[in-house]
């Protein structure tokens, strides 16, 4: 069961460093918080070296002091534990904590998260400053709840310090139980790399070529994963003993680990750090990207962890640190944006990142709502704006959900063979790019579906009338019993190249791809090619014009089967062959293929998803905006939907630097505004609308 945040109204929270500022400021930063509807505030999390000064001694007057004072003002505290930092005492009397590069080298103190979460002595002094700080703290009326470490697995997700060797080894003795049956799982008898005494096993080292065992790479990144829980589950596990009324969270999205496992084993919900602006940095090779909008796709993510969630940290201002990231300013109206940005993906407190920018440190360039100067600025503007937004309509919001008809699966284990494993790794980020993309532009909400395989996904999956998953290499058996069973009670699966050619060790099957969905689609790969470098992708054909392809304006756009193409051989009769290659030496070939079967339909692609074929495959799949009846809008405005017993609410998202017009043919409400909303009007540049729908 998804665990959710729970709120009765939206709330407005800000991180606060009360360690930073002199004392004086406080009562001033609370009481302007307070005026700005802002009820919330995280702190603690990196202040061990106050909360500890020597090993062994406590002292908590700061942050009671602070705790008292936001106490006088109304505010929430969600308090972190320190352990993301640890102090320099810590790390110089005990070095074996400390993290260490794939070559052994170790990661000084000077920075954060330098430390590794298997070594003995640093559980050891985590579980004790975690029970004074709970003991300490656990009646203060002020506290709601905790929020573990700080972004687990962010700056680093890889650890090969020497007690991460051992701990992995552990790992495996529990996993596999004999070496031979790990020699086994890892082929080992590739390359003479039988190992034949368990002090022989590690964790990936320097190798030639930089290439470790593709078997126990992935089992290094379980290993991972399961290892952060460990160490987040002592944490857990004395908050619950010593302040069972407190909640707990923690922050953020990163590599090497399950946050699904996570938050089902330890959290009451989970929070999310959201900073849009970064994709003005990173947005790739795309030449249109999604930039800030492709948020909604990680936020998505988040949803499929805990339906409605906090977002403990959501970007004020342009990020900076001294040496690594400089971003340009949010325009104008872009930071209310994206805080509704997560309020439609379902984040029900949602937290600035920070209540003001640092003077000194890494990130003086990491701008919080109040300038140094803390005189008043449009971003402060801005969030107060919001504040009183969510006052007026956060009751009405708080609890619904996001809604959608088509969901993205995804899992780990591909997700992490995938990085390692060219061969299918890179089509997955091609293929998700696509499709959200064209959903997003066609205004078709979609989930994130994370598979695991078990009873529940199968009651979850039954919500959606299309699945689309991309590129699942490794493809369990149980996996694919599920989508079948999908299929047979009436929905459309859609797969596209390199599915299932692996099981879940990483071993290639020695069977027809796509293995153990080959029947389900009714199709067998018979050969297949990369296409990379002088291989170019062919054109493909579409065999019969669909209704949707004759409506298409731009249907003179050429389709080509991009990045690798398995080509398909039909092995039932029931299967349709909807579109072929049209050049190579497979020209006339099947590669996108549809078979009926019990209510539904089973699709295979053989190549990676371009916008221009998810374009087309979206009418084939019978895919529709559910508000096309009476709503238009142009393509760079989101639509989404929360509904819920409180009712139905279309979120409107301009993402455009310029006013979008939409349409609305029905008449409706804007729940910002009040207006009533009909016929033809405008969304300002980065203007957000909610429309509450009525039937
Ligand atoms: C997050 C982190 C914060 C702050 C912020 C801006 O990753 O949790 O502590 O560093 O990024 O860099």
């Amino acid at each position: 069961m998804a665990k959710s945040i729970g709120l009765d109204e939206l709330r407005l929270g800000v991180c606060y460093y009360p360690e930073h500022w002199e004392e004086a400021l406080w009562e001033d930063d609370f009481k302007r918080m307070t005026e700005m509807n802002i009820s919330t505030i995280r702190i603690g999390e990196f202040a061990w070296a106050i909360f500890e000064p020597e090993e062994g001694v406590y002292d908590f007057g700061l942050f009671d002091r602070a705790l008292d004072a936001a106490q006088r003002h109304g505010l929430q505290v969600i308090m972190g534990t320190p352990t993301a930092t640890p102090p320099a005492w810590l790390t110089h009397k005990y070095p074996e904590v400390l993290n260490a590069s794939i070559d052994g080298t170790l990661y000084r103190h000077g920075m954060r998260r330098h430390y590794n979460y298997s070594s003995p002595k640093y559980r050891e002094l985590c579980a004790i400053i975690t029970r004074e700080m709970a003991e300490h703290f656990k009646d203060h009326p002020a506290i709601v709840a905790w929020q573990l470490d700080n972004e687990f697995n962010c700056e680093t997700n890889t650890f090969y310090a020497e007690d991460d060797h051992a701990a992995f080894r552990e790992w495996l003795r529990e996993k596999y139980g004999t070496l031979q049956a790990l020699n086994e799982a890892w082929g080992t008898v590739v390359w003479s790399q039988t190992y034949t005494d368990w002090e022989q096993v590690h964790l990936p080292r320097p190798t030639v070529a930089d290439s470790p065992n593709p078997h126990l790479a992935l089992d290094e990144k379980r290993f991972i994963s399961d290892n952060t829980i460990a160490f987040a589950r002592i944490q857990a596990e004395i908050l619950r003993e010593v302040s069972p009324q407190h909640r707990i969270t923690t922050n953020g999205l990163f590599g090497h680990l399950d946050s699904h496992a996570l938050t089902d084993g330890l959290l009451d919900y989970f929070s999310y750090d959201s900073y849009p602006q970064f994709s003005t940095i990173f947005s790739g090779n795309d030449d249109k990207p999604l930039l800030d909008r492709k948020w909604s796709l990680n936020l998505s993510t988040v949803r499929d962890i805990s339906p409605n969630f906090c977002v403990m940290e959501q970007q004020a201002g342009p990020g900076g640190w001294v040496n690594r990231i400089d971003m340009p300013s949010p325009r104008p109206g872009q930071m209310r944006l994206w805080t509704y940005q997560s309020v439609l993906h379902g984040a029900d407190l949602v937290m600035y990142f920070r209540w003001r920018t640092a003077t000194v440190g890494t990130e003086i360039y990491w701008h919080g709502l109040n300038d140094y100067h803390n005189r008043p600025n449009r971003r402060v503007k801005e969030a107060a704006r919001v504040g009183k937004e969510f006052a007026e309509i956060g009751s009405r919001i708080a609890g619904t959900m996001y809604t959608a008809n088509v969901a993205i699966l995804r899992d780990y284990d591909n997700e992490w063979d995938g990085e390692l494993d060219v061969w299918h790794g890179p089509l997955t980020a091609q293929s998700v790019n696509a499709w959200y993309k064209q959903l997003q532009y066609r205004h078709i909400p979609a989930d994130v579906v994370n598979v695991r395989g078990g009873e529940p996904d199968a009651k979850l999956l039954g919500r959606y009338r299309v699945l689309i998953y991309p590129h699942a290499a490794i493809m369990t058996g149980q996996t694919a019993e599920l989508l079948a069973r999908y299929v047979e009670n009436g929905g459309k699966v859609i797969f596209g190249a390199r599915t299932g050619y692996k099981d879940e060790r990483g071993h290639c099957r020695m069977q027809p791809f796509p293995g153990p969905v080959a029947e389900l689609c009714g199709i067998t790969v018979e050969d297949f090619t990369l296409i990379k470098g002088t291989v170019k992708a062919p054109k493909l054909r579409w065999t019969s014009e669909s209704a949707a392809e004759q409506n298409v304006e731009n249907k003179s756009v050429q389709a080509f089967a991009e990045s690798f193409n398995d080509i398909l051989q039909i092995e039932d009769s029931a299967v349709e062959v909807v579109a072929e290659y049209a050049e190579s030496y497979y020209a006339g070939s099947p590669a996108l293929t549809r078979r009926k079967q019990g209510a539904g339909e089973a699709w295979y692609y053989g190549a990676a998803f371009s916008e221009v074929v998810v374009d087309e495959l979206i009418g084939r799949l019978g895919l529709e905006s559910p508000v096309r009846s009476w709503l238009q809008a142009p393509e760079q405005v989101e639509i989404g939907i929360r509904e819920g017993r409180k009712g139905r609410y279309v979120f409107l998202l301009n993402y455009g630097e310029e006013a979008a017009k939409i349409e609305v043919s029905e008449a409706r409400i804007d729940l910002l505004t009040g207006e009533k909303i009909e016929g033809e009007t405008e969304i300002p540049a980065y203007g957000v609308r909610i429309l509450e729908w009525t039937t």
